[in-house]
């Protein structure tokens, strides 16, 4: 089981960086051989980003404008920007968005102010197994306008999946639990979560989509690699709070890179970000605390 997750990996990461051999890169290797990685969203990327989809994806320096070939990377970087919006929008425990493909793209500069896609995608929602065809706009501020990408979409369809039952059920379960729940390794190495565990992961790949699309410029493309930690603290304001420890993988560059992050979620507010804060690169990080 181990070893269909590792080559689901490999597969993944090969095919997108066209690398013969992930292992010799340090920062791949520490997430492929870290005996608590990854990856589902492995599943996923080897579906979008198949070796037989995307071609040329390092070396491109000089930014396409026009017409895009919708599946290579500056179409799939700007679409992804587009996921990681719409689960900071609408994310939570029961609904997560994914990008299932892209059609079209379009990319110009706009005077001033950055570069602008206008894409038509295929958004999953990933819960229910649910999709629709979107139209979206992505703008990648450049300049004096420095800062985070602008995103507009408009996937309504998506949000018509009624989890309201299932979002109040968790809700009144962890608001005034005893125990504060926590959770290490969702997945765990052999991609496995505990039933229970699950709304909790998603809970941490939509707090993750605040980074990622925080971070995102038109020269990433960053998955969620795993939440390597979450913990429930005492519910505020209604609020039930966490602090989870995530890993992201930027599939550019090949960096799995730490962050550390506050956020609360309730069916009435969604998930809020409080704090997110990136933690050094740190191999020793990864390794348990008392081998020495
Ligand atoms: C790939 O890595 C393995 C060890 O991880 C090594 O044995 C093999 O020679 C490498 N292959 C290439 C083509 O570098
Ligand atoms: C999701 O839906 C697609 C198409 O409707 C189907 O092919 C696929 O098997 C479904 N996946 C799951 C996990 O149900
Ligand atoms: C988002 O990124 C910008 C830099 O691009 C940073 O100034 C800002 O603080 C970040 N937002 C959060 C919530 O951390
Ligand atoms: C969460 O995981 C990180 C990285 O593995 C670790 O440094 C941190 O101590 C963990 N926190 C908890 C509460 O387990």
């Amino acid at each position: 089981m181990m070893s269909l997750w590792t080559i689901v990996a490999l597969v993944a990461v090969t095919g997108v960086t066209g690398r013969p051999n992930v292992t010799d890169s340090p920062d791949t290797g520490d997430m492929l051989t870290h005996p608590n990685s990854v990856p589902e969203y492995a599943e996923e990327e080897t579906e979008i980003l198949g070796q037989d989809q995307i071609e040329d994806v390092v070396a491109e320096d000089v930014m396409a404008t026009g017409e895009l070939n919708p599946n290579h990377y500056p179409a799939q970087r700007a679409a992804k920007v587009v996921q990681h919006y719409l689960n900071t929008r609408y994310g939570s425990p029961y609904r997560l968005f994914g990008l299932h493909r892209v059609h079209s793209g379009h990319a110009e500069d706009v005077a001033d102010s950055g570069r602008k896609y206008q894409l038509e995608i295929t958004a999953k929602e990933r819960i229910s197994n649910t999709t629709e065809k979107c139209s979206a706009e992505v703008l990648f501020p450049r300049g004096e306008r420095q800062g985070s990408a602008q995103v507009q979409a408009s996937c309504d369809e998506l949000l018509k999946v009624n989890i309201a039952a299932q979002e109040e059920d968790l809700y009144q379960r962890y608001k005034n639990s005893q125990n504060l729940v926590s959770a290490q390794y969702l997945p765990d190495s052999h991609g496995r979560i505990e039933p229970e565990m699950k709304p909790f992961w998603h809970l941490g790949i939509v707090a993750s989509s605040f980074v990622m699309l925080n971070e995102s410029t038109e020269n990433t493309l960053y998955n969620m690699a795993q939440v390597a930690n979450i913990t429930q603290l005492a519910t505020e304001n209604d609020q039930l709070k966490f602090d989870s420890h995530v890993l992201l993988h930027d599939m550019v560059s090949q960096e799995i890179i730490h962050w550390k992050l506050l956020f609360t979620w309730s069916p009435a507010e969604g998930v809020k970000m409080l704090q997110m804060e990136q933690l050094p690169h740190c191999h020793e990080c990864d390794k348990p605390q008392n081998t020495e």
